[in-house]
């Protein structure tokens, strides 16, 4: 799908899948001279076997006899004998098959007997828990690369790391590790990869960083760090990936981060950052800088003209700060710009022409700004742009203009809140790219839903309220068989509502989850409800409607749902029993309407409601007993015909 978003190198969980595979390689087990290893090594290596009691891999169970250098996944030195690897990660990759395997128990702090050990490998291994052993660093001087990622170790990062000196590779992410950055590990000289993401280390960023001259990757993100970056960061000359995103890191961006000369990848996103942002003063300064996320923070001040020095920009987002200014026009020399984001900031003034000169530009993202004036026509010339979204500023664009219609590439459209006028635009009909999603909600649109809506057969999703619509749905909607998002509310639509739970009706699977037709003029009797394998909607909104009959039994049928409010109609008769079945249900709105007879006995089951609303209804009886239906405030009942029982008064008998 073209078609995607800016979601690249979020943390990617392994995957923990889980095959169990047994490798016997039967009657080649021949006994060899046994030789023995040093004894030490065997020591240690024993006891970290000891430690594991669940090997899904079966290496370690062929770990036996004296010679531990033949043992799978350990290596020793020929001259001293001594172990100097351990490579036993738990994703397994051959020619012929991928496993992830899994080790459940304790790391053996006497793994530090090894005392000529080079490389750890037991990254991934899923289960392996207890601590970094504090002694590492005085014992294990030899260490060269240290992989612990994907595990389940606890505690923190031992201080004595820091007397690794030979250590290369630090990968300790997706751990549960906890307490501060020991600002020891400021002294590795040569460490080049140090990954400490998805933990659970807070605490500030070690002013001793700036010493790590070598590092090429600094990746932090995803704990709790606090504090500012340090000034000194931008000593890290070498430094390609900076990723301390997702933290609680506060104050303002260190002017020194325009040093970092060979950055390719910085995130800084999801913090508490604040103050101006740091171009560079030339393109000199961070020339391989292609990937830059500063969104949602505190960030202020103007986007400086010298962001065009940022010459190999593709992604950038500055989205959810407090920027002000007008967007500078030098960003129109960002040829190799894919991705803009500077949605929900303070921006004003207009949208510079020369955005039009970035030719390779696919995600265009202004809304909830201020800007204003006219659409320069310059944008139409975007010939890979997919999404584009203006919503919510001050341009006042009176209606959509029809050269939108001829981007060969755009399928995500947003004009929410522009005071668009006139009828919905007959150009979505002959638009060359296939429309995904179309925004137009909070405008004056009026006319009727066109009937070759039908034909937008790709269509996701559409929402148009908050508009003077006045038709009918066309029957034409149950040919979107891709329509997942239907938001009609507050427009002036009639008739029947009974389409829409037709939508892909006819198709192998329904992908219908959200629909909020609420506010309308919609009348008649909701007929058949979760239709076919049509089950996946979540969310129902029909409230404020005049719509009559009963709620079908088939209503049973909406497994996923978790919200319903068809609160404000005239609907009647009993309550189904089937209600009870939406068992995920955890917002049931019902208030404001002629249901009578009494309330199921099969609520008691919704243990996920949270929200209750059944006030002003023809109900009576006694009100079911049991959490959470006795749970909910009095107000929840209120004028019903003769309900009783907890919360209400006690029934008579
Ligand atoms: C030691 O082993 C390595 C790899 O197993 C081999 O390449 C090397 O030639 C061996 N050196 C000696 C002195 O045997
Ligand atoms: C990780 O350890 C915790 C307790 O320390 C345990 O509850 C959890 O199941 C472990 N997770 C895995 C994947 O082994
Ligand atoms: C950044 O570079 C400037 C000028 O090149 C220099 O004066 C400053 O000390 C540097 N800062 C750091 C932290 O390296
Ligand atoms: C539709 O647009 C309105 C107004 O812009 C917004 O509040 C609502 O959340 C949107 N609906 C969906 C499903 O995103
Ligand atoms: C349903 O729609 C009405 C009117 O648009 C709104 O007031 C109400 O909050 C919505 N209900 C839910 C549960 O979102
Ligand atoms: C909405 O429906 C009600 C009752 O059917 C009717 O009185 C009212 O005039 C209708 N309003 C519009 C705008 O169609
Ligand atoms: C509700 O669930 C019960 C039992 O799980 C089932 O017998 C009944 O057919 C269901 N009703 C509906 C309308 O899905």
């Amino acid at each position: 799908m073209p078609c995607s978003n800016l979601q690249t190198k979020m943390a990617s969980k392994l995957s923990w899948v889980l095959v169990i595979f047994l490798v016997l390689i039967a009657g080649e087990c021949k006994q060899r001279v046994d030789e023995g290893c040093n004894a030490q090594d065997l020591m240690g290596l024993t006891r970290f076997k000891a430690g594991i009691h669940v090997d899904t891999s079966g290496r370690l169970v062929k770990w036996i006899g004296h010679n531990c250098c033949q043992w799978e996944g350990v290596s020793c030195d020929n001259k001293t004998g001594r172990v100097t690897e351990i490579r036993l990660p738990g994703f397994i990759s051959t020619n012929d098959f991928i496993v992830q395997t899994k080790m459940v128990g304790r790391l053996s702090p006497s793994i530090t007997l090894l005392t000529s050990l080079q490389v750890i490998d037991l990254g991934g291994l899923i289960g392996l828990a207890g601590t970094i052993p504090p002694l590492i660093g005085y014992h294990l001087t030899s260490l060269r690369k240290l992989y612990l990622y994907g595990n389940n170790l606890s505690g923190p990062v031992p201080e004595s790391i820091g007397k690794l000196s030979r250590l290369e590779e630090l990968h300790l992410h997706e751990n549960q590790l906890s307490g501060s950055i020991p600002a020891s590990i400021g002294r590795l000289q040569n460490l080049n990869r140090l990954l400490l993401y998805s933990n659970r280390i807070s605490g500030p960023i070690p002013e001793s960083f700036a010493n790590l001259k070598n590092l090429l990757t600094l990746d932090l993100h995803g704990n709790t760090l606090s504090r500012m970056i340090p000034e000194k960061i931008g000593a890290l000359q070498l430094l390609q990936e900076l990723d301390l995103s997702d933290n609680r890191l506060s104050g303002k961006l260190p002017f020194s981060l325009t040093n970092l000369t060979s950055i390719s990848v910085m995130y800084l996103d999801t913090n508490l950052l604040e103050g101006e942002i740091p171009f560079p003063s030339s393109s000199s300064q961070m020339p391989s800088l292609g990937f830059l996320r500063l969104h949602d923070n505190r960030l202020s001040g103007r986007i400086e003209s010298t962001i065009g020095n940022l010459v190999s920009l593709q992604r950038i987002s500055l989205a959810n700060n407090r920027l002000e200014g007008s967007i500078p026009s030098t960003l129109g020399n960002l040829l190799d710009l894919t991705e803009l984001y500077l949605n929900g900031n303070r921006l004003s003034g207009q949208i510079p022409r020369s955005i039009g000169r970035l030719s390779r530009l696919m995600f265009l993202s202004l809304s909830n700004n201020l800007i204003e004036g006219l659409l320069p026509h310059e944008l139409s010339s975007l010939q890979n742009l997919q999404a584009l979204d203006l919503s919510f500023n001050r341009l006042n664009l009176l209606s959509v203009p029809p050269w939108l219609g001829q981007m060969p590439s755009l399928c995500r459209i947003s004009l929410a809140g522009l005071g668009i006028r006139g009828e919905f635009p007959e150009f979505f009909r002959t638009t060359p790219g296939q429309i995904l999603e179309i925004d137009l909600s909070v405008n004056h649109l009026t006319g009727s839903i066109p009937e070759w809506l039908g034909d937008l057969t790709r269509l996701y999703s559409l929402n148009l309220s908050r508009n003077s619509l006045i038709s009918t749905i066309p029957d034409t909607i149950t040919n979107l068989q891709n329509l997942g998002v239907l938001d009609l509310h507050s427009n002036k639509l009639t008739g029947p509502v009974n389409g829409v739970f037709k939508i892909g009706s006819g198709f192998p699977q329904g992908s219908l989850t959200y629909v909020d037709l609420s506010d309308n003029n919609f009348s008649g009797a909701i007929e058949q409800i979760g239709v076919g394998l049509q089950c996946r909607i979540q969310h129902l909104n029909l409230s404020h409607n005049y719509l009559t009959g009963r709620l079908p039994v088939s209503i049973g049928r909406l497994s996923s749902m978790n919200t319903l409010d068809l609160s404000y109609n005239k609907l009647g008769f009993t309550l189904p029993e089937s209600l009870a079945n939406v068992s995920l249900l955890e917002k049931l709105k019902l208030q404001r309407n002629r249901f009578t007879g009494e309330i199921p006995n099969g609520l008691v089951k919704l243990k996920e409601l949270k929200e209750l609303d059944l006030s002003d209804n023809l109900l009576v009886g006694k009100i079911p007993i049991g959490k959470p239906l006795s749970e909910f405030p009095k107000s929840c009942y209120s004028g019903n015909r003769g309900l009783c029982g907890k919360p209400l008064s006690p029934c008579k008998s």
